[in-house]
């Protein structure tokens, strides 16, 4: 593989990725991506610019222009798009269609492996990180929780009105991620896999920081 340590984080929506992965990247200093944010950048643009997202030609084109517009890698770090707008109803729709793509996949699979060849140690989010991304991983964790208790936190960590609605979606792209033909939201075998439902942040954390050090992780002091 060629690479430095990799740390992988999978799990469906609202499981505690991003929560967990932030403090991980601190305490070991690791540099730190979200890869979901790329799918919502070109769900997000294809709806600005009135592409059907069920259209693969046409949305791997769009793909392949926003990469050349970016400059490759920075397609996934850019900071041009505002949380809200990536994280909105409309693009938690266009997503899933988007994500299905196979030549998007492929593409953004690409980006992923080249950021992250560039960095001494990193942790990556995403659905596919451990399993297709970095079949080689350091420490690959899978992040769950039962579908209720997700929605609810999402609710509450972006004031959302509606906890059916919040649920509905959730419960709709857990399905269209598990079920797609191209690298489908599975656990890695090797994968360690928490089922946060009844358990805190900090109580996640702690398994989290210990099996990375089993790893032999080093923690930043
Ligand atoms: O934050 P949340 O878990 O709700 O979603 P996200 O990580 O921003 O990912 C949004 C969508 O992108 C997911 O529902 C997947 O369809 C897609 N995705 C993917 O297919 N593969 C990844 N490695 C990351 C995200
Ligand atoms: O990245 P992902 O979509 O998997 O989830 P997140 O955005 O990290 O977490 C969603 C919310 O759940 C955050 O507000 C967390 O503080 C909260 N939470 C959690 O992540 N883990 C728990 N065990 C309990 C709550």
């Amino acid at each position: 593989q060629g690479l430095g340590t990799v740390v992988a984080v999978d799990g469906p929506a609202a499981a505690g990725k991003t929560t967990t992965c932030l403090a991980l990247s601190k305490s070991f200093d690791l540099r730190y991506l979200e890869s979901g944010r790329t799918y919502r950048i070109i769900a997000f643009e294809a709806l600005q610019r009135r592409i059907p997202v069920d259209n693969a030609t046409k949305v791997t084109c769009l793909c392949d222009e926003l990469i050349t517009a970016s400059r490759s890698a920075s397609l996934l770090t850019s900071d041009r798009y505002a949380p809200d707008n990536l994280r909105a109803t409309r693009v938690n729709v266009a997503v899933s269609a988007v994500a299905k793509i196979a030549e998007v996949r492929q593409r953004v699979t690409s980006l992923i492996r080249l950021w992250a060849g560039a960095q001494p140690r990193c942790v990556i989010e995403g659905r596919d990180i451990g399993t297709t991304i970095f079949p080689a991983a350091t420490v690959k964790f899978y992040l769950t929780a039962k579908p209720e208790v997700r929605a609810m936190r999402r609710v509450r960590q972006e004031r959302s009105a509606s906890y059916e609605h919040v649920l509905d979606d959730v419960i709709r792209r857990d399905e269209a991620d598990m079920s797609r033909a191209t690298s489908p939201l599975v656990p890695a075998e090797d994968a360690i896999r928490i089922d946060t439902t009844d358990l805190t942040v900090e109580q996640v954390l702690r398994l989290m920081t210990s099996a990375c050090r089993d790893r032999g992780l080093e923690i930043n002091r």
